[in-house]
């Protein structure tokens, strides 16, 4: 999923994310509620009216990035209470209010209001939230009341297996249409994360989506779906995008350098992006240098592109049971012949 936080993922239009083949775009609840407030996107019959982008959206609950992006929390038992980083005033997030404004932004998945622990946390500390995570997925689950929107529950536990066991325990009772990984990505390193994911992906039920929140650089994917992970949402392309790197299969271009200034080659001659297929590497790299617009749209565009076309790979893959034999050429070659 393309990360649209503010309703647009930044610099591309709703048609092009349609002509990548996005298939669901990402939206959050703490942004859309501080400005321009819920009713405003109701008003326009939710995020798709809103935005113009026809297909699928899921919204955050809001928890997370009140961690990431509020300031002076105070966290108890009714919910989180911050003060708004646009304008300082105090707002308060519960379980029944993250659902109240997702209900109004109208996503087609909404996730339950959860607590992220920061990395690294103490063992107390995180039993402790993913108790409080599955009270409020009680809470969310009482107080929805749309028939037409997918609520998944989120798992917790951080990097610790008899934790995310316990998260799981208490969590999958529920039976929710489908399943998050939360608590990852927050600074731990991969070697610590991957483990933590295929210990609960091996738990989950196969036949509901798995998603693994806040994830991922392109060998994230890769590795994600061999551990049986089905959605991803990640900044990564647009921002990345934004500083200047193109994603390709031999890791990521930097077009800030000087190498690509005469290179008039596209980025990806597989690529069949609008990047890709009319301009060189030079004249990205020239737009780059020269701080135009149309660089941080194009290769945001191109990067999403460039994951899109990662996971049709490793669908296709799947599909004709070469999955581990390719995922190991592609990681070979990313990493210039270290794997
Ligand atoms: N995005 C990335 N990680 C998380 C998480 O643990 N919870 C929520 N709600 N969103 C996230
Ligand atoms: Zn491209």
């Amino acid at each position: 999923m393309p990360v649209g936080t503010q309703g647009t993922v930044k610099g591309i239009s709703p048609q092009e994310l349609l002509d990548i083949g996005s298939q669901m775009i990402l939206g959050n609840t703490y942004h859309l509620m501080l400005r321009p407030g819920e009713a405003l996107v109701a008003a326009h019959g939710g995020l798709p009216g809103f935005t113009a982008y026809p297909g699928p959206f899921l919204t955050d609950s809001g928890g997370f990035q009140v961690m990431s992006l509020g300031h002076l929390r105070k966290i108890s038992e009714q919910g989180v209470i911050f003060k708004s980083h646009l304008d300082g005033s105090l707002v308060e997030l519960t379980p029944e209010r993250s659902i109240e404004v997702q209900q109004e932004l109208g996503a087609d998945v909404i996730m339950a209001f959860d607590e992220c622990p920061p990395f690294p946390a103490e063992r107390e500390y995180i039993t402790q939230s993913l108790e409080r995570t599955v009270r409020w997925l009680e809470r969310c689950l009482a107080f929805k009341s749309r028939e037409d929107q997918a609520l998944f529950a989120i798992v917790q536990g951080g990097i610790h297996p008899d934790l995310r066991q316990q998260s799981l325990d208490l969590t999958l009772p529920f039976q929710t249409p489908g399943f998050a990984i939360g608590g990852l990505a927050v600074g731990e390193s991969k070697a610590e994360m991957y483990p933590a994911v295929e210990f609960t992906t091996a738990r989950l039920p196969a036949d509901k989506p798995r998603y693994l929140m806040g994830v991922g650089h392109p060998e994230d994917l890769v590795a994600g779906i061999a551990l049986g992970v089905d959605m991803f949402d990640c900044v990564y392309p647009t921002r990345t995008g934004r500083f200047g790197y193109a994603l390709t299969d031999d890791g990521r271009l930097n077009l800030n350098s000087s190498a690509p200034r005469r290179d008039l080659r596209p980025i990806d001659d597989d690529c069949d992006c609008y990047a890709c297929r009319h301009y060189t590497r030079a004249y990205l790299a020239h737009l780059v240098r020269a701080e135009e617009l149309l660089a941080p749209r194009m290769l945001s565009l191109h990067n999403l592109r460039y994951l899109h076309r990662l996971v049709e790979r490793a669908r296709a893959a799947i599909a004709t049971q070469t999955f581990d034999t390719w995922a190991r050429a592609w990681g070979r070659q990313y990493f210039g012949g270290e794997l």
